[in-house]
């Protein structure tokens, strides 16, 4: 070819062809994020409290082992919810969207758990996932916000706080700040209703009677259930459990679904004969 040996008219034809690659990859993304069709009208701004916590979660390299989007891939969206949408990071600055999970992605965290349930978990990890590696958090607890610094952040973000918002921050400490932003995450959008996991068929117990499903449906519940609801049923964060009291079926589909809005997160992705083996421990021990 002759222009392999015209040095300047292949570096032109050269820096022409990286130039379109850059211009469509880089350059018109950016006409199209953060424009009005990108907005979500029902995501709002963080409160001074969420703001808070989201500032100890950067300070704290939470980022360091959680990411915060759920990529549009079938796995994902069955593991952690609905995919992450655009609109949603408006408010993000900077955004913590990561790429590390030693941990979970966090972006559809707020509502799957009970506020109590948290304070336990940073509080002391183990307590709540026996094999978990992420560090205690609880000396969060003894830091208090400081309203005047807030005040001064608010003021920089420009997000609409009253002095009232600020105020109410006195006697608050981290903990409250960073719990009260996890409940906020990707909850700002009504997508639990929009996934809701639908059963499929008719519902029959494979395993009534069966001795190996029930000591396999025991080590399940310590593993998933005994956190809230204590490994002799007895209650904790969740409510003291009668399993034999339920219709065998109703039970399957609390648990495969979970309880929205009540603080009892769903099973779904544990598979039916997971949740089965779990109803049929829960008849046969009470
Ligand atoms: C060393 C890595 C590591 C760090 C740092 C870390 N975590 Fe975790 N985190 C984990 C792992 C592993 C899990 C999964 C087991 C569990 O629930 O503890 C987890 C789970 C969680 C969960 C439960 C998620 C779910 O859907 O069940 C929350 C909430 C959470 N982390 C918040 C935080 C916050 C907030 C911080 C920063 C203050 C943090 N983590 C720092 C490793 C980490
Ligand atoms: C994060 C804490 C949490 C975890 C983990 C959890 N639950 Fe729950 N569960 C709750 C809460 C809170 C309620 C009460 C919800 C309501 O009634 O609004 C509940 C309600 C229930 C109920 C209905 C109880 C009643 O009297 O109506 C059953 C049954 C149940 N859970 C079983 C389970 C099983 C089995 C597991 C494990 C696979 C599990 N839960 C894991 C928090 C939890």
């Amino acid at each position: 070819m002759i222009w392999e040996k015209k040095p300047i008219l292949l570096l032109i034809m050269a820096t022409g062809a990286i130039l379109v690659g850059t211009i469509i990859t880089m350059v018109l993304p950016f006409a199209w994020v953060n424009t009005e069709a990108d907005r979500i009208e029902t995501v709002t701004p963080y409160t001074a409290l969420q703001q808070e916590g989201r500032d100890v979660y950067i300070r704290d390299g939470c980022n360091n082992c959680h990411s915060q989007t759920v990529r549009p891939l079938v796995a994902e969206v069955i593991r952690y919810g609905d995919y992450s949408k655009s609109g949603e990071f408006v408010y993000d600055r900077p955004f913590l969207w990561g790429s590390k999970r030693t941990g979970p992605d966090l972006a559809r965290l707020g509502g799957k758990y009970p506020d109590e349930w948290h304070y336990k978990h940073m509080e002391s990890p183990r307590a709540m996932v026996p094999k978990t590696n992420m560090p205690d958090y609880g000396w969060l607890s003894d830091n208090k916000l400081n309203p005047q610094k807030i005040k001064r952040k608010m003021d920089v973000l420009g997000f609409p706080y009253t002095n009232d918002e600020i105020k109410a921050l006195e006697g608050k400490n981290e903990m409250d700040a960073i719990v009260a932003y996890m409940q906020k995450l990707g909850s700002d959008i009504p997508w639990r209703e929009a996934t809701a996991t639908t059963i499929v068929g008719e519902l029959k117990n494979p395993f009534k009677g069966d001795a190996a499903a029930i000591t396999a449906g025991k080590t399940l519940y310590i593993d998933n259930c005994a956190a809230c609801h204590a490994e002799d049923f007895s209650g904790d964060i969740g409510p003291e459990l009668d399993g034999a009291g339920y219709d065998e079926n109703d039970l399957f589909e609390i648990i495969y679904s979970g309880i929205p809005d009540g603080g009892m997160p769903p099973f779904s992705n544990m598979g039916y004969t997971k949740v089965w083996q779990m109803v049929n421990y829960l008849q046969e021990e009470k």
